[in-house]
């Protein structure tokens, strides 16, 4: 029931675009994880793929299981409609390192320059915001001598595939958000992903960017939390799987997913600030550190003073889907 429910009221938000799906030809540039999945769940849907990678074993074992494969240096030209950027953006200590993406890039703007026609590039690596036009965009200008927006399209399509089962969600997404420089670039997209029948939406290249990072942090945050009650529960010899399930079963921050997502201002009411408090306090009483909760009261404290009170919007949730 809350499944149903939850994929009514997000299905019901998202608007995607009308428009036939059609049969491409795709380079994908990085054969890791994410390449590959992509790569595989593409040709699934008869898409013609071709693997790039500067690792001459994973180009050796694509080829064996039939597909097209090349290191950079030999595959020279273009003969695809869209190249995809699957590259990876680390961050060992000092910053994320942008150097795998900005060669990638430099190279398939070379290829890109002896090219006729319009083609589409896909950053599929996670970058800070910015990334695809301020970095991505003069790099392929500059190496390629074409014209964003004329000559090629742009798009940033954030990957959400979990590594255990990588090529299984690739192939049934459960949402597809498709960033783009123009309608032109998102159209291409949207043609291709038509027959996977997920959930599309669209929109800039910038809101791309950051909502992938939203979507890992708001997943290290929920990990994080329950980590920080886990250590709590254990201390006191109480049952945390107990616990936890019965949380995911009665509190709506969980079962309902647009909760907290609406600009309703900071928390108020008559049981989260005076809560939140008390259960610190209790934490401090107990020896347990509760950095998460500590942060939570303080950044709550911060956002009444720029944001202003609590609106006191109360949406009933259950009676707009009629149940
Ligand atoms: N792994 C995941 O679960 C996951 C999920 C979503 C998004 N992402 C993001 O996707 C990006 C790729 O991640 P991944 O896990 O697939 O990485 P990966 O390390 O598994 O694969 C990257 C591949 O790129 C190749 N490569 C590096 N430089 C290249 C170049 N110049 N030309 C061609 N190939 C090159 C490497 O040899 C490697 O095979 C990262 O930005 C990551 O944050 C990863």
């Amino acid at each position: 029931m809350v499944i149903y429910m939850n994929q009514k009221i997000l299905r019901d938000n998202f608007s995607g675009r009308a428009g036939k799906s059609q049969i491409m030809k795709i380079a994908v540039v990085g054969a890791g994880f994410v390449g590959e999945a992509s790569g595989r769940g593409l040709s699934k849907h008869k898409n013609k793929v071709v693997f790039i990678d500067v690792d001459e074993a994973k180009v050796k074992a694509h080829k064996k299981s039939g597909f097209s494969a090349f290191t950079p240096d030999q595959y020279t030209k273009i003969d695809t409609d869209i190249t995809m950027f699957c590259v990876p953006t680390p961050t060992n200590g000092g910053g994320i390192k942008l150097d795998y993406l900005k060669h990638a890039v430099t190279d398939f703007a070379k290829r890109l320059a002896k090219h006729d026609g319009y083609h589409v590039a896909v950053v599929r690596s996670t970058v800070p915001p910015g990334t695809t036009r301020d970095l991505v965009l003069p790099l392929i200008e500059k190496y390629s001598k074409k014209k964003a927006g004329k000559d090629f399209g742009l798009v940033m399509q954030p990957e959400y595939l979990r590594e255990a089962t990588a090529n299984q969600d690739f192939e049934r997404p459960w949402f597809i958000l498709i960033g783009e420089l123009d309608k032109k670039s998102g159209a291409v997209l949207e043609k291709l992903y038509k027959p996977f029948d997920a959930p599309i939406e669209h929109c800039s290249l910038e809101e791309a960017e950051i909502q992938k990072y939203i979507h890992n942090v708001y997943n290290a945050v929920k990990i994080a939390f329950f980590n920080e009650m886990r250590l709590a529960i254990k201390k006191k010899g109480w049952d945390q799987d107990k616990i936890f399930l019965a949380t995911a079963e009665s509190s709506e921050g969980i079962w309902n997913p647009i909760y907290g997502l609406r600009d309703h201002g900071p928390f108020d009411g008559s049981c989260l600030p005076k809560d939140t408090v008390a259960l610190l306090e209790w934490g401090t009483k107990n020896g347990l550190d509760f950095g998460i909760l500590k942060s939570v009261i303080k950044q709550n404290f911060y956002h009444e003073k720029v944001m202003g009170q609590n609106k006191k919007v109360r949406v009933n949730y259950l009676s707009k889907l009629g149940v």
